[in-house]
């Protein structure tokens, strides 16, 4: 690690924390991809102040699926003013999964709801009970071996519109997350990824 030019950390949710404390203090940038730490995000953020560091972190390295928080951030957007269509999610991942909602999930909910001024909350739990019309409901499912698919849809009486994200491996994700690295190198501070890509691709400053 300390001849290491980045540090890329995919662990699990109560080894993360501790990581980036190391990694820190050894005064290396790195690349959080571990999901299920959001409680420690300040703390991280002081941390590579305080240790003049960069780190970049984000619940889906995913070139494909950052392009699709874009889609969904359009079409959140566009039905917002369809009124007769509502907005649903769900994602599937494998039994080994130890997070739920996924960290997808919930930055897939951020965005419908900041794209639709219809929905003000949402809801990952069972609603056992009338869903409200300013809720946006989520679902998790998990079984087997699914790398994870997640959906967002918007259903009218007269039909449905489904974006679907299916992961076939892990390369999207290793690319994403060595991208960062690169992008990170020699920096300071505390980025998303989801800012980044967008640096990157849609050449946002
Ligand atoms: N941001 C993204 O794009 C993205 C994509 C995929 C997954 N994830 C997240 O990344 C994390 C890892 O997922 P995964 O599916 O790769 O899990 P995984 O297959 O279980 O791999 C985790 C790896 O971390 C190692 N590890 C565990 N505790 C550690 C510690 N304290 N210090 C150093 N290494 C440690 C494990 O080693 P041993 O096998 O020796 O225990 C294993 O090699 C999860 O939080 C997942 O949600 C994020």
């Amino acid at each position: 690690m300390r001849d290491a030019d980045v540090c890329i950390e995919f662990t699990n949710p109560q080894a993360a924390f501790s990581n980036i404390k190391k990694i820190a203090v050894l005064g290396k940038n790195m690349v959080i991809g571990t999901t299920g730490w959001d409680e420690y995000l300040t703390e991280a953020e002081n941390l590579a102040a305080e240790n003049k560091v960069g780190i970049v972190y984000g619940s889906n390295f995913s070139i494909g699926m950052n392009a699709f928080f874009e889609i969904t951030e359009f079409a959140a957007n566009l039905f917002d003013k369809l009124t007769e269509y509502d907005v649903f999610g769900f994602e599937l991942h494998h039994n080994r999964k130890v997070d739920s909602p996924s960290g997808t999930a919930k930055i897939l909910s951020e965005i419908v709801l900041k794209n639709m001024e219809r929905k003000n909350r949402f809801q990952f739990d069972r609603v056992n009970r009338k869903i409200e019309a300013d809720e946006f409901h989520f679902a998790s499912i998990r079984a087997g071996n699914i790398p994870g698919i997640h959906t967002v849809g918007f259903d009218s009486e007269a039909d449905t519109i489904e974006l679907k994200h299916t992961v076939r491996n892990r390369e999207g994700l290793a690319l994403g997350a060595l991208k960062a690295a690169e992008w990170i190198n020699g920096k300071t501070g505390f980025f998303n990824f989801r800012d980044i890509f967008r640096k990157m691709v849609l050449q946002e400053k």
